[in-house]
C-alpha cells in the first residue's frame, strides 16, 4: 500500500487548458436528463426529501455502487469509464493523474454526472494530512505547539489548496492516541493525551470543514483510524490491539468523540484487531458507540481493503462473509477492495443481509455528498489551482508553525540562542541540506524545490560577513544496511552515498575551526508514517558516531533533531550543549527552526509524547495507572539495567528564560459536584529574557469506583508570555467536565472524594494541592 501511495506521486503533471475548464454550475443540473427539475435536483428542498426521492429512483446495483471507493490508476478515465457510467463507483481515492490540478477529477466527474443514469456525483478523497502543496510540520510536531487553533489555521490552508487541486475530502485528522514510538504512525497524531488530543481533533475538523463544508475552499474531514489502531502490539503497524473497554472509553475514544461533536462528516474504520474483533467488523464501536451513543450522522469508510482483510484476520471465511461482517457492523463504504460490490446483491437476495442495512449506508453516503454541495457544484474550476498554492499567507503560517512546533530539550550555559555576532558557524550532519526529509511522511503534493533547508535558514539569519560551513559528516542511513530512503512519489529508493572514509574526520576539523557548531541529525522521513515501525529508537547509520566525534572536540554542540517520533538519545542528552527537537517541520522548516535558534521566536513548544530513555521502556506514557507498589527501589517493578523514568516527560520543554512557580492555591478545600473550583499559581520570569511558558494543570482522582484514574491527567494549560522579572497569577477553573471519567458503559461519572491538583511546567514537576469533592 505504501508503494502504491508513492506511485500516486509520480509526476504526471496535467496542465489546465481553457478547453478543459469545466463549467461551474450555479443552478440545478438535470442529472437524469429528463428535462425537468426532479425533487432530488432541487437545492431548495430539504436534503432528507432529496435523498428519499433519489433513492426511490436507484436500482439496487446503483445503491451498491455508492458504497465503493475506487483506487487510483494511471488512466482512471479510461480504466473506470464503464463502471462510472454504470453508476458503480461512488468515490475515488486520489489518483496519480489527479496531480495538483483538478483536470482529471473533472473528467471523471463528467463521466459520473453526464454518463450515469442518475448523475450522482463522485466524491474525491486524498491524504491531505498536514498540507497539500504547502506542507506544514507533521501533526505530532504541531501538537507540541499546545495551540489547537494552529491546527484550525493550517488545515484551513490545507483545505483551500486541496480543494483547488480537486479534492473534496481529506483522510484526516488522524486522532489515534499513541504510546509507542516504535509505531511509525505516531508522527501523524497528536501524542498521548486524550484531553489535549480532543482539542486538536476538534480544531482540525473546524479547519477542514469550516462552518459550511459546501464552501469551495473547504473539504470533508475524516476521523481515523477508528479505533485503537495506535496500540499495535510491539509497535508493529497493523498489529493486533488489546484494549479494555475502560481504557478504550477513557483514552482511545475521546478524540473521536470530540471530532464527531465538532461535526466531522466521515470516519475511517481501522485495520487492527481490537480486543478480539477487527475494528472494521466491530459492531460495538461502529454502531453501538459511534451511531447509537454519539449520533454520528455521516458515513464510515473502511481503511484500504480493510473489509477484505477480515479474511486473513481470521473472522471471515470468504468475501461474502467479510462484506456481511463489515456492513452489519457499520462500515458504509469500502475502500478499494470489492467485497460489497461482488457479494451484497446476492446476500440481500438470499436474505442474509437486510436490504434496509444497505439503504441506510447509501443514505449516509448521499447525506455527505449533499452536504458538500456536490450535487450543485460537481466540478472544480481548474483555473483556481493556478493561484491557490504557496500563497504568502500559507508560507508565513508554515514558518510560524515550524517555529511553534520546536521543543527545546536542553540548553546548557545558554548555548542557545545563537549569537548574531557568530563569525564562523559549522553546520554538520546528514540533515543539514536535505529538502525532502524535512517534509516528513505523507508529503502530499510537496515539491523539493519549495523546501527551505536548515542550511538555507541559517544562512538567511547570519550577517553577510559570517562564514557558514556545511558538511554532511555521514549518511542518514548507511547503504548496505538494508535500510533505505525515498524520494517523494518515486518507487525506487534514494541511493544513499556511503559515509566516506574521512568524512567524520572532516566534520571534526570543520567543528574545530568554528565558533558555533550546529548539528542536524535525525531519521529518514520514510521511517515514519504508515508501515514504518522501528526496532531501535537511536539515530540511524553512523550519526551517533559522528556526534560523539564532534562532541569530543570540546566545542559546545547544538543539536537540531529532525524526526517523526520520540527517539531515545541519552548519549546526546549527556554530551550536547543544546538540543532542539524540530521534528519534520515542513517546507518552511529551515526558516522556522532558524527563527528559534536565533531567538527571534521563543521556544514555546512542549512535548505531547514521552521520550523514553530506552526502547525497552515502551510503551511509556505519563498518564498511567499506579501500581500497588509505586515509587522506586527494590520490589517496585523497576528495570535492573537502567532507569524507569523517561528521558523527557510529557509536557517537557525549556524556554530561553527560567520560570519560577509558586504554590498551588485552591479557592476552597471542598467543592460540590455541580460547582466549580479555582486553582491558582504565581508564575515569575526569573531569567534575563522575555519568554513564553506553557503552564499546565494536572489532576488526579485519588480513588474512583469504576477503575483507577491516572497518576496525573492534563486538564488545562495556558501559554503565558512574561518579561524578565515579571510575575503573574495564572488561574484555572475546574468543573465536573474536567473531574469526571467514563465507566465501561460510556457513562460520565463525577465522583465525590479526594482530588489532587498540580499547576506546573510538565507532567513530572510540581507539588499538588488537595480538595474534597462532595455531593
Ligand atoms: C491506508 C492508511 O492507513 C490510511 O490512513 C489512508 O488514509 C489510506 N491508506 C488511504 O491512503
Amino acid at each position: 500500500m505504501k508503494l502504491a501511495m508513492m506511485a500516486a506521486g509520480v509526476a504526471f503533471a496535467l496542465v489546465a487548458s481553457a478547453a478543459e475548464t469545466a463549467p461551474v454550475h450555479d443552478g440545478w443540473i438535470d442529472f437524469n436528463k429528463n428535462g425537468k427539475m426532479d425533487i432530488y435536483e432541487n437545492p431548495a428542498l430539504p436534503v432528507s426529501e432529496r435523498i428519499y426521492d433519489l433513492m426511490e429512483r436507484m436500482t439496487f446495483d446503483e445503491k451498491i455502487g455508492q458504497l465503493w471507493q475506487a483506487s487510483f490508476d494511471l488512466d482512471p478515465d479510461k480504466v473506470y469509464a464503464g463502471q462510472i457510467a454504470r453508476g458503480e463507483v461512488s468515490s475515488f481515492l486520489d489518483s496519480s493523474a489527479l496531480i495538483e490540478t483538478p483536470v482529471m477529477r473533472n473528467k471523471l466527474q463528467h463521466l459520473a454526472v453526464e454518463q450515469s443514469r442518475l448523475g450522482i456525483p463522485l466524491i474525491f478523497g486524498h491524504d491531505s494530512i498536514h498540507g497539500f502543496r504547502t506542507v506544514f510540520p507533521i501533526p505530532l510536531a504541531q501538537a507540541c505547539a499546545w495551540e489547537p487553533e494552529l491546527f484550525e489555521r493550517t488545515q484551513t490552508i490545507s483545505a483551500r489548496e486541496s480543494a483547488a487541486g480537486g479534492i473534496d475530502w481529506a483522510f484526516a485528522p488522524m486522532v489515534d492516541l499513541a504510546r509507542d514510538p516504535r509505531w511509525g504512525r505516531i508522527a501523524e497524531g497528536f501524542g498521548e493525551d486524550p484531553w489535549l488530543g480532543s482539542l486538536d481533533a476538534a480544531a482540525s475538523v473546524r479547519g477542514f470543514q469550516g462552518t459550511n463544508v459546501a464552501d469551495p475552499d473547504r473539504i470533508v474531514a475524516c476521523l481515523k483510524h477508528y479505533v485503537g489502531y495506535g496500540a499495535a502490539e510491539g509497535g508493529r503497524d497493523y498489529n493486533t490491539t488489546e484494549i479494555s473497554e475502560y481504557t478504550l472509553r477513557n483514552f482511545y475514544l475521546p478524540q473521536f468523540k470530540a471530532g464527531v461533536d465538532a461535526g466531522a462528516w466521515t470516519v475511517m474504520s481501522a485495520f487492527n484487531c481490537l480486543s478480539g474483533l477487527p475494528a472494521s467488523g466491530n459492531r460495538h464501536t461502529l454502531t453501538g458507540v459511534l451511531r447509537d451513543e454519539w449520533h454520528f450522522p455521516g458515513y464510515v469508510i473502511s481503511d484500504w481493503e480493510a473489509v477484505n482483510e477480515l479474511i486473513p484476520q481470521g473472522v471471515a471465511a470468504d468475501e461474502a462473509e467479510a462484506a456481511r461482517l463489515a456492513i452489519m457492523a457499520g462500515v458504509d463504504m469500502e475502500m478499494v477492495s470489492t467485497n460489497y460490490h461482488d457479494t451484497l446483491k446476492t446476500q440481500v437476495e438470499q436474505g442474509t443481509i437486510p436490504e434496509s442495512v444497505v439503504d441506510e449506508a447509501v443514505r449516509r453516503v448521499l447525506t455527505v455528498k449533499f452536504a458538500k454541495g456536490l450535487f450543485e457544484h460537481p466540478y472544480v474550476d481548474v483555473t483556481r489551482c493556478q493561484t491557490a498554492y504557496l500563497r504568502p499567507d500559507a508560507l508565513a503560517l508554515a514558518r510560524e508553525a515550524a517555529a511553534k512546533s520546536c521543543v527545546l530539550l536542553k540548553n546548557e550555559n545558554s548555548a542557545l540562542p545563537v549569537s548574531r555576532q557568530a563569525k564562523k558557524v559549522a553546520l554538520i550532519g546528514p540533515l543539514a541540506e536535505e529538502a525532502e526529509e524535512l517534509v516528513g511522511c505523507w508529503s502530499s503534493r510537496a515539491h523539493a524545490e519549495d523546501v527551505v533547508t536548515l542550511a538555507v535558514g541559517l544562512r538567511e539569519k547570519l550577517p553577510a560577513d559570517a562564514h557558514l560551513t556545511v558538511v554532511r559528516g555521514c549518511a542518514i542511513v548507511e547503504p548496505g544496511s538494508g535500510q533505505t530512503r525515498s524520494h517523494f512519489g518515486v518507487l525506487s529508493p534514494i541511493i544513499e552515498q556511503p559515509t566516506g572514509t574521512n568524512e567524520i574526520a572532516g566534520a571534526v576539523a570543520v567543528a574545530n575551526a568554528a565558533d558555533v557548531v550546529v548539528m542536524a541529525l535525525g531519521e529518514p522521513r520514510n521511517w515514519t508514517g504508515e508501515s514504518s515501525s522501528r526496532l531501535d529508537l537511536g539515530l540511524p547509520g553512523r550519526q551517533q558516531e559522528l556526534f560523539d566525534a564532534v562532541a569530543a572536540t570540546g566545542k559546545p554542540v547544538i543539536v537540531v533533531l529532525f524526526n517523526g517520533r520520540p527517539l531515545a538519545l541519552p548519549r546526546i542528552q549527556e554530551k550536547a550543549a543544546a538540543i532542539l527537537e524540530a521534528w519534520f517541520p515542513g517546507i518552511q522548516g529551515g526558516n522556522g527552526v532558524a527563527d528559534v535558534l536565533f531567538g527571534d521566536v521563543d521556544p514555546a513548544g512542549r512535548l505531547t509524547t514521552t521520550f523514553p530513555y530506552s526502547v525497552g521502556q515502551v510503551p511509556i506514557h505519563y498518564n498511567h495507572f499506579n501500581t500497588g507498589r509505586p515509587g522506586f527501589g527494590e520490589y517496585k517493578g523497576n528495570y535492573e539495567d537502567g532507569p524507569s523514568v523517561p528521558l523527557y516527560p510529557f509536557g517537557f520543554g525549556l524556554a530561553y528564560t527560567t520560570f519560577e512557580y509558586g504554590k498551588v492555591e485552591l479557592s476552597t478545600p471542598t467543592m460540590k459536584t455541580e460547582e466549580t473550583i479555582t486553582a491558582k499559581v504565581n508564575l515569575k520570569n526569573i531569567g534575563a529574557r522575555a519568554g513564553t511558558e506553557v503552564v499546565q494543570l494536572y489532576i488526579r482522582d485519588v480513588a474512583a469506583s469504576a477503575g483507577p484514574r491516572p497518576v496525573r491527567e492534563l486538564k488545562g494549560f495556558q501559554k503565558v508570555l512574561l518579561q524578565p522579572g515579571e510575575s503573574r497569577d495564572v488561574t484555572f477553573t475546574l468543573s465536573g467536565k474536567e473531574l469526571g471519567y467514563y465507566d465501561t458503559k460510556g457513562q460520565w461519572l463525577v465522583e465525590p472524594g479526594r482530588y489532587q491538583v498540580w499547576i506546573c511546567k510538565d507532567s513530572a514537576a510540581g507539588d499538588p494541592a488537595d480538595f474534597e469533592l462532595v455531593k
